[in-house]
């Protein structure tokens, strides 16, 4: 059986979704602290067993390891908000890197030697080439992305001296949301723009911040790599079922190698909700590089992974979402 941390969270809960929409006999164990996540993520997902517990809460999370003999775990549970991250970098250290450490004794206890765990492309800082692959540089510019490179060199350690087999998937940036319109992106405050334009189009928030047009890029707003949940869920059953056979950690690039621009991405919010997006320009943010794109080639050769999912898509599925949300 496997253990999902952070499972009642956005990504965490499409998985959880996804997983058990593949394997219906399989039962899966959630371990969640809700603080940040949501219970009715999981609505409907009768085959989920919900632990509320804490990834640094040693005792408890070893007794759910073998209270369910969990034979492998997907690590979602993280704080996640890069500008938190710099204001308090003691929260992230504890939570993020603490708390793993800690699940990763409690794993070690139970003989619990394979997972998957969500890393992010914030590991590269400011990319030094147009494509990001996953030997490029690794130069954090924020405590975020410090917390996930720190999990990862940990996880390389288990891999070497205790055989642990693990795959860290760079996701570049999360978005859309489940096609039933059952579940989707809630986080407070939300940050990320593909949200913040469907809530002003809505007329729930009143103009959309963009940070800045003056970017070395085409129409001179930030270039980001949208990625769908479902196909970053679909990359997480991927990786876990390679997880038997594989010696040693693996890093993978989640991403779709296209770059859309913020004003790209309040164009396809206006043409999806059919609703005018009110926006203004503030000066570009300390640490935002001018284009994040993912060299993807790795996870379609290694896991034989390829996303489904469009920009359209991404927005469509969003603002399905956000029209009938229900948390
Ligand atoms: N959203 C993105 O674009 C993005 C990009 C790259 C990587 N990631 C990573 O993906 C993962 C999921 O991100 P998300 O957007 O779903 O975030 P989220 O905040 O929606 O989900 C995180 C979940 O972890 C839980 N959690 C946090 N700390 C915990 C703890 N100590 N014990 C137990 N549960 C805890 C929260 O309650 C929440 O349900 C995170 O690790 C994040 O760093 C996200």
């Amino acid at each position: 059986m496997i253990l999902v941390t952070g499972g009642a969270g956005y990504i965490g809960s499409q998985f959880v979704r996804y997983y058990t929409r593949c394997r219906p006999t399989e039962k899966v164990v959630v371990l969640d602290n809700l603080v940040e996540g949501h219970l009715e993520a999981l609505d409907g997902l009768s085959n989920v067993h919900f632990e509320r517990a804490d990834i640094g809460d040693f005792e408890n999370v070893k007794n759910i390891l073998s209270k369910h003999r969990i034979d492998a775990v997907v690590h979602f549970a993280s704080y996640c908000y890069v500008g938190e991250s710099q204001e308090n970098p003691s929260k992230y250290y504890q939570n993020n890197v603490a708390g793993s450490i800690s699940l990763f004794r409690a794993m070690e206890e139970c003989q619990v030697g394979k997972l998957v765990f969500s890393s992010s492309c914030a590991t590269y800082g400011v990319p030094v080439q147009e494509l990001i692959n996953e030997e490029h540089p690794q130069n954090p510019i924020n405590v975020y992305g410090l917390t996930k490179l720190l999990i990862e060199k940990i996880l390389t350690g288990y891999a070497d001296t205790k055989d642990w087999s693990f795959t860290a998937l760079r996701y570049f940036n999360a978005a859309g949301a489940d096609k039933s319109g059952l579940v989707g992106e809630s986080h407070d405050p939300e940050t990320h723009i593909i949200p913040l334009a469907l809530k002003t189009a809505l007329g729930t928030k009143e103009v959309l911040q963009i940070f800045g047009d003056d970017y070395d890029t085409p129409d001179g707003s930030c270039i980001r790599d949208y990625i769908h949940v479902e196909d970053l869920a679909a990359a997480h059953l991927l990786a876990l079922d390679k997880l038997p056979t594989q010696k040693g950690g693996q890093f993978i690039n989640l991403g779709t190698a296209y770059g859309a621009s913020v004003k790209e991405i309040v164009d396809v919010c206006e043409q999806v909700s059919g609703k005018k997006i009110s926006h203004t320009f503030s000066p570009r943010r300390k640490g935002d590089p001018a284009r994040l794109i993912a060299d993807a080639s790795k996870a379609a050769s290694y896991l034989g992974w390829k996303p489904q999912h469009d920009l359209r898509s991404i927005v469509e599925t969003a603002w399905n979402w956000e029209t009938k949300k229900r948390y």
